[in-house]
């Protein structure tokens, strides 16, 4: 097993297990709350990159399922 693992939670954010640096877009490290963190992946959060629960209120419906290869093209 990997020593950090990213799982998408059902309809969720991803839980993100293991021992990682989280930095924004210029390179600063965000403190992370634990070894086991939880990232906004619905947009809604107003604590982002962390989840705070929104993606519930909105009724944020994300696919789990890894896609294998592109779809199509344009
Ligand atoms: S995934 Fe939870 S607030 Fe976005």
């Amino acid at each position: 097993m990997s020593e950090v693992q990213i799982v998408p939670t059902e309809n969720g954010p991803y839980k993100v297990t293991g021992a990682i640096q989280l930095v924004d877009q210029e390179g600063n490290t965000i403190e992370a709350p634990g070894q086991t963190i939880f990232l906004c992946r619905c947009g809604g959060s107003t604590n982002k990159p962390f989840c705070d629960g929104t993606h519930s209120k909105i009724g944020f419906d994300g696919a789990s399922a890894a896609v294998a290869e592109a779809e199509g093209g344009s």
